[in-house]
Protein backbone atom coordinates (compact mmCIF):
# COMPACT_ATOMS: atom_id res chain seq x y z
CA UNK A 1 0.00 0.00 0.00
CA UNK A 2 1.31 3.44 -0.63
CA UNK A 3 2.28 5.99 1.90
CA UNK A 4 -0.98 7.75 3.76
CA UNK A 5 -1.68 10.57 1.59
CA UNK A 6 -1.70 13.97 2.77
CA UNK A 7 -5.08 14.57 0.84
CA UNK A 8 -7.03 12.86 4.03
CA UNK A 9 -5.89 10.57 6.06
CA UNK A 10 -8.38 7.19 5.94
CA UNK A 11 -10.20 6.78 9.41
CA UNK A 12 -10.46 3.54 10.93
CA UNK A 13 -9.15 1.40 7.92
CA UNK A 14 -8.98 -1.81 9.91
CA UNK A 15 -12.45 -1.77 11.44
CA UNK A 16 -13.94 -0.71 8.52
CA UNK A 17 -12.61 -3.82 5.91
CA UNK A 18 -13.37 -6.14 9.04
CA UNK A 19 -17.38 -4.99 8.74
CA UNK A 20 -17.21 -4.79 4.80
CA UNK A 21 -15.20 -8.35 4.61
CA UNK A 22 -14.13 -7.80 1.22
CA UNK A 23 -13.39 -11.00 -0.92
CA UNK A 24 -11.90 -11.76 -4.09
CA UNK A 25 -14.22 -11.58 -7.37
CA UNK A 26 -17.12 -9.15 -4.66
CA UNK A 27 -18.09 -5.94 -6.25
CA UNK A 28 -17.84 -2.12 -3.47
CA UNK A 29 -19.44 0.80 -3.82
CA UNK A 30 -17.68 3.36 -2.21
CA UNK A 31 -20.19 6.45 -2.00
CA UNK A 32 -17.63 8.76 -0.95
CA UNK A 33 -14.49 7.92 -2.80
CA UNK A 34 -12.41 11.35 -1.54
CA UNK A 35 -8.97 10.26 -1.54
CA UNK A 36 -9.61 6.99 -2.28
CA UNK A 37 -7.57 5.78 0.80
CA UNK A 38 -10.51 3.39 2.28
CA UNK A 39 -10.80 2.00 -1.73
CA UNK A 40 -7.02 1.18 -2.09
CA UNK A 41 -7.21 -0.69 0.98
CA UNK A 42 -10.22 -2.79 0.46
CA UNK A 43 -8.33 -3.59 -3.38
CA UNK A 44 -5.42 -4.28 -1.87
CA UNK A 45 -7.14 -7.07 0.43
CA UNK A 46 -9.54 -8.71 -2.00
CA UNK A 47 -6.27 -9.70 -4.37
CA UNK A 48 -6.43 -8.98 -7.78
CA UNK A 49 -10.32 -9.60 -9.00
CA UNK A 50 -12.61 -7.99 -7.05
CA UNK A 51 -13.69 -4.15 -8.04
CA UNK A 52 -14.74 -0.76 -7.05
CA UNK A 53 -17.23 1.95 -7.98
CA UNK A 54 -16.46 5.10 -6.37
CA UNK A 55 -18.52 7.91 -6.01
CA UNK A 56 -18.02 12.03 -5.28
CA UNK A 57 -19.61 15.02 -5.57
CA UNK A 58 -16.24 17.25 -5.51
CA UNK A 59 -14.17 16.77 -9.07
CA UNK A 60 -11.00 17.14 -7.17
CA UNK A 61 -11.47 14.63 -5.20
CA UNK A 62 -12.01 12.09 -7.92
CA UNK A 63 -8.63 13.14 -9.81
CA UNK A 64 -6.77 12.33 -6.31
CA UNK A 65 -8.63 8.93 -6.22
CA UNK A 66 -7.77 8.17 -9.97
CA UNK A 67 -4.08 8.82 -9.15
CA UNK A 68 -4.18 6.80 -5.94
CA UNK A 69 -6.13 4.14 -7.69
CA UNK A 70 -4.70 4.09 -11.03
CA UNK A 71 -2.62 0.80 -10.61
CA UNK A 72 -5.78 -1.27 -9.94
CA UNK A 73 -6.59 -0.62 -13.49
CA UNK A 74 -10.08 -1.74 -14.78
CA UNK A 75 -11.10 -3.04 -11.59
CA UNK A 76 -12.04 0.66 -10.49
CA UNK A 77 -14.67 3.14 -12.22
CA UNK A 78 -14.44 6.55 -11.04
CA UNK A 79 -18.42 8.67 -11.39
CA UNK A 80 -18.98 12.20 -10.38
CA UNK A 81 -21.92 11.70 -8.69
CA UNK A 82 -24.28 12.06 -5.54
CA UNK A 83 -24.66 8.81 -3.09
CA UNK A 84 -28.41 9.77 -3.29
CA UNK A 85 -28.47 8.28 -6.63
CA UNK A 86 -26.44 5.70 -5.95
CA UNK A 87 -29.51 3.02 -7.54
CA UNK A 88 -29.05 4.76 -10.76
CA UNK A 89 -25.93 5.18 -11.34
CA UNK A 90 -25.86 0.97 -10.23
CA UNK A 91 -28.44 1.06 -12.99
CA UNK A 92 -26.45 3.18 -15.60
CA UNK A 93 -23.26 0.90 -15.28
CA UNK A 94 -25.67 -2.27 -15.98
CA UNK A 95 -25.28 -3.45 -12.41
CA UNK A 96 -27.92 -4.97 -9.55
CA UNK A 97 -26.22 -4.54 -6.19
CA UNK A 98 -22.81 -4.88 -4.31
CA UNK A 99 -20.89 -6.94 -1.99
CA UNK A 100 -20.52 -4.16 0.17
CA UNK A 101 -21.24 -0.60 0.52
CA UNK A 102 -18.88 1.94 2.09
CA UNK A 103 -20.31 5.69 2.91
CA UNK A 104 -17.39 8.04 4.91
CA UNK A 105 -19.37 10.67 5.49
CA UNK A 106 -18.77 14.54 5.55
CA UNK A 107 -15.75 16.46 4.01
CA UNK A 108 -12.50 15.64 3.76
CA UNK A 109 -9.38 16.83 5.22
CA UNK A 110 -7.68 18.22 1.86
CA UNK A 111 -11.51 20.23 1.23
CA UNK A 112 -11.53 21.78 4.92
CA UNK A 113 -7.67 22.62 4.54
CA UNK A 114 -8.16 24.35 1.31
CA UNK A 115 -9.33 28.09 2.79
CA UNK A 116 -10.30 28.72 -1.29
CA UNK A 117 -13.67 25.97 -0.69
CA UNK A 118 -14.35 27.81 3.00
CA UNK A 119 -15.01 24.85 4.73
CA UNK A 120 -13.25 26.16 7.90
CA UNK A 121 -14.16 29.06 9.89
CA UNK A 122 -10.95 30.71 9.75
CA UNK A 123 -10.82 34.90 9.19
CA UNK A 124 -11.30 35.78 5.63
CA UNK A 125 -12.35 32.52 4.00
CA UNK A 126 -14.99 33.11 1.35
CA UNK A 127 -18.56 31.29 2.62
CA UNK A 128 -18.63 28.57 -0.10
CA UNK A 129 -18.61 25.48 1.42
CA UNK A 130 -19.45 23.65 -2.00
CA UNK A 131 -18.56 19.88 -2.34
CA UNK A 132 -19.69 20.19 -5.97
CA UNK A 133 -17.38 23.19 -7.36
CA UNK A 134 -20.50 23.48 -10.16
CA UNK A 135 -23.29 23.55 -7.56
CA UNK A 136 -24.94 26.74 -7.86
CA UNK A 137 -25.74 27.03 -4.24
CA UNK A 138 -23.08 28.76 -1.55
CA UNK A 139 -22.89 29.40 1.83
CA UNK A 140 -22.72 32.92 0.88
CA UNK A 141 -25.87 33.11 -1.38
CA UNK A 142 -27.90 31.32 1.58
CA UNK A 143 -27.28 33.85 4.22
CA UNK A 144 -28.15 36.28 1.71
CA UNK A 145 -30.71 34.93 -0.27
CA UNK A 146 -33.12 33.15 1.95
CA UNK A 147 -35.83 33.62 3.93
CA UNK A 148 -35.71 34.51 8.15
CA UNK A 149 -38.06 31.37 8.31
CA UNK A 150 -36.07 29.13 6.03
CA UNK A 151 -33.06 30.14 7.88
CA UNK A 152 -34.26 29.44 11.08
CA UNK A 153 -35.57 26.08 10.27
CA UNK A 154 -31.70 25.71 8.89
CA UNK A 155 -29.88 26.42 12.11
CA UNK A 156 -32.93 24.68 14.20
CA UNK A 157 -32.11 21.88 11.60
CA UNK A 158 -28.38 22.21 12.78
CA UNK A 159 -29.43 22.08 16.04
CA UNK A 160 -27.90 25.65 16.29
CA UNK A 161 -29.11 27.34 20.22
CA UNK A 162 -30.76 30.59 19.49
CA UNK A 163 -31.66 29.35 16.22
CA UNK A 164 -34.64 32.86 15.96
CA UNK A 165 -32.49 35.39 17.39
CA UNK A 166 -29.47 34.42 14.69
CA UNK A 167 -32.00 34.30 11.81
CA UNK A 168 -33.12 37.49 12.58
CA UNK A 169 -29.37 39.09 13.06
CA UNK A 170 -28.28 37.39 9.73
CA UNK A 171 -31.60 39.32 7.94
CA UNK A 172 -31.15 42.79 9.72
CA UNK A 173 -27.06 42.56 8.91
CA UNK A 174 -27.21 41.87 5.15
CA UNK A 175 -29.33 44.82 4.73
CA UNK A 176 -26.32 47.05 6.00
CA UNK A 177 -23.65 44.69 3.84
CA UNK A 178 -24.04 41.21 1.89
CA UNK A 179 -22.16 38.22 4.11
CA UNK A 180 -19.37 37.13 1.68
CA UNK A 181 -16.51 35.98 4.17
CA UNK A 182 -16.08 34.44 7.42
CA UNK A 183 -15.35 37.20 9.14
CA UNK A 184 -18.47 38.89 8.06
CA UNK A 185 -20.24 36.35 9.81
CA UNK A 186 -17.89 35.83 12.83
CA UNK A 187 -18.08 38.94 13.54
CA UNK A 188 -22.03 38.88 14.00
CA UNK A 189 -21.75 36.02 16.20
CA UNK A 190 -19.13 37.52 18.09
CA UNK A 191 -21.88 39.83 18.43
CA UNK A 192 -24.52 37.76 19.78
CA UNK A 193 -22.49 35.89 21.91
CA UNK A 194 -22.29 32.83 19.66
CA UNK A 195 -18.33 32.95 18.71
CA UNK A 196 -16.53 33.05 22.16
CA UNK A 197 -17.55 30.68 24.56
CA UNK A 198 -14.05 28.90 26.06
CA UNK A 199 -16.01 25.22 25.61
CA UNK A 200 -17.15 23.83 22.06
CA UNK A 201 -16.91 27.09 19.84
CA UNK A 202 -21.25 27.24 18.67
CA UNK A 203 -19.47 28.64 15.87
CA UNK A 204 -18.59 25.35 14.80
CA UNK A 205 -22.28 24.36 14.77
CA UNK A 206 -23.48 27.69 12.73
CA UNK A 207 -20.76 26.76 9.89
CA UNK A 208 -21.97 23.06 10.20
CA UNK A 209 -25.20 23.84 9.76
CA UNK A 210 -24.29 26.16 6.39
CA UNK A 211 -22.04 23.19 5.24
CA UNK A 212 -25.27 20.79 5.78
CA UNK A 213 -27.71 23.13 3.82
CA UNK A 214 -24.87 24.11 1.16
CA UNK A 215 -24.76 20.25 0.05
CA UNK A 216 -28.04 18.85 1.10
CA UNK A 217 -26.01 16.54 3.03
CA UNK A 218 -28.96 15.15 5.56
CA UNK A 219 -31.70 15.01 2.48
CA UNK A 220 -28.39 13.51 0.47
CA UNK A 221 -28.31 10.56 3.91
CA UNK A 222 -31.71 9.90 3.90
CA UNK A 223 -31.72 8.99 0.35
CA UNK A 224 -28.98 7.26 0.60
CA UNK A 225 -30.39 4.82 3.43
CA UNK A 226 -33.90 5.09 1.88
CA UNK A 227 -31.91 2.76 -0.85
CA UNK A 228 -30.81 -0.20 1.54
CA UNK A 229 -30.97 -2.77 1.60
CA UNK A 230 -31.96 -2.63 -2.38
CA UNK A 231 -28.19 -1.64 -2.86
CA UNK A 232 -27.13 -4.57 -1.31
CA UNK A 233 -26.96 -8.79 -3.24
CA UNK A 234 -28.03 -10.42 -0.49
CA UNK A 235 -25.14 -11.25 2.24
CA UNK A 236 -23.61 -7.66 1.31
CA UNK A 237 -23.06 -5.47 4.05
CA UNK A 238 -22.97 -1.40 4.59
CA UNK A 239 -20.13 0.45 6.79
CA UNK A 240 -21.13 3.50 7.58
CA UNK A 241 -18.77 6.68 9.49
CA UNK A 242 -19.86 9.58 10.92
CA UNK A 243 -18.60 12.64 12.53
CA UNK A 244 -21.33 14.59 14.53
CA UNK A 245 -24.78 13.57 15.63
CA UNK A 246 -26.66 15.06 12.42
CA UNK A 247 -25.21 12.35 10.35
CA UNK A 248 -24.63 9.52 13.20
CA UNK A 249 -28.51 9.86 14.35
CA UNK A 250 -30.20 8.58 10.82
CA UNK A 251 -27.94 6.15 10.28
CA UNK A 252 -28.71 4.53 13.62
CA UNK A 253 -32.41 5.13 13.02
CA UNK A 254 -32.43 3.48 9.17
CA UNK A 255 -30.09 0.42 10.48
CA UNK A 256 -32.81 -0.14 13.28
CA UNK A 257 -35.61 0.31 11.34
CA UNK A 258 -34.40 -2.11 8.69
CA UNK A 259 -33.62 -4.59 11.51
CA UNK A 260 -36.96 -4.14 13.23
CA UNK A 261 -38.84 -5.03 9.30
CA UNK A 262 -35.98 -8.01 8.67
CA UNK A 263 -34.08 -6.43 5.52
CA UNK A 264 -31.17 -5.87 7.98
CA UNK A 265 -28.94 -7.37 10.43
CA UNK A 266 -26.95 -4.93 12.31
CA UNK A 267 -23.45 -6.12 13.09
CA UNK A 268 -22.50 -3.37 15.45
CA UNK A 269 -24.93 -3.06 18.37
CA UNK A 270 -22.40 -0.98 20.43
CA UNK A 271 -20.94 2.03 17.72
CA UNK A 272 -17.22 1.50 16.86
CA UNK A 273 -15.22 4.06 17.97
CA UNK A 274 -11.10 4.66 16.69
CA UNK A 275 -8.61 3.54 19.32
CA UNK A 276 -6.73 6.22 21.34
CA UNK A 277 -3.76 5.35 19.10
CA UNK A 278 -5.25 6.26 15.80
CA UNK A 279 -6.51 9.53 17.57
CA UNK A 280 -3.32 10.57 18.68
CA UNK A 281 -1.94 10.34 15.63
CA UNK A 282 -4.82 11.68 13.69
CA UNK A 283 -6.92 14.17 15.54
CA UNK A 284 -9.79 14.36 13.11
CA UNK A 285 -10.61 10.58 13.43
CA UNK A 286 -11.65 11.42 17.33
CA UNK A 287 -15.32 11.80 16.75
CA UNK A 288 -15.66 9.20 14.08
CA UNK A 289 -18.56 6.23 14.67
CA UNK A 290 -18.60 3.21 12.43
CA UNK A 291 -21.82 1.42 11.87
CA UNK A 292 -22.31 -1.71 10.20
CA UNK A 293 -25.06 -4.10 8.77
CA UNK A 294 -25.43 -6.96 6.44
CA UNK A 295 -28.59 -7.97 3.89
CA UNK A 296 -29.31 -11.31 5.71
CA UNK A 297 -27.93 -13.91 3.04
CA UNK A 298 -32.01 -15.43 2.22
CA UNK A 299 -33.23 -12.11 0.70
C1 LIG B 1 -14.53 11.95 4.54
S1 LIG B 1 -14.28 12.14 2.83
C2 LIG B 1 -13.97 10.50 2.27
C3 LIG B 1 -12.54 10.11 2.38
C4 LIG B 1 -12.22 8.73 1.80
N1 LIG B 1 -12.86 7.67 2.52
C5 LIG B 1 -10.73 8.49 1.75
O1 LIG B 1 -10.27 7.44 2.19
O2 LIG B 1 -10.01 9.37 1.26
C6 LIG B 1 -15.91 12.38 2.24
C7 LIG B 1 -16.01 12.58 0.74
O3 LIG B 1 -17.38 12.38 0.41
C8 LIG B 1 -17.75 13.30 -0.58
N2 LIG B 1 -19.21 13.43 -0.49
C9 LIG B 1 -19.93 14.01 0.50
N3 LIG B 1 -21.24 13.92 0.24
C10 LIG B 1 -21.37 13.24 -0.92
C11 LIG B 1 -22.49 12.81 -1.70
N4 LIG B 1 -23.75 13.10 -1.34
N5 LIG B 1 -22.25 12.10 -2.81
C12 LIG B 1 -20.98 11.81 -3.20
N6 LIG B 1 -19.87 12.21 -2.51
C13 LIG B 1 -20.07 12.91 -1.39
C14 LIG B 1 -16.97 14.55 -0.25
O4 LIG B 1 -16.81 15.37 -1.39
C15 LIG B 1 -15.63 13.95 0.24
O5 LIG B 1 -14.70 13.85 -0.82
Amino acid sequence: MSCPSPFHRPVMIAQCLEYLAPREGGLYLDCTIGGGGHAEALLVRTGVTARLIGLDLDDQALLEAGVRLAPFGERVTLIAANFARAGEVLARLGVGAVDGLLADLGVSSWQFDQRERGFTFAPDVSLDMRMNQSGQLTAAEILNRWRLDELQALFQRGEVPRSGRLAGAIVAQRRVAPFRTSTDLLRLLDGLGLANRRTFHPATLVFQALRLATNREQENLTLLLSQLPALLKPGGRCVFLSYHSLEDRPVKQALREREADGSMHILTHRVVRPSEDEVRSNPRARSAKLRAAERPASL
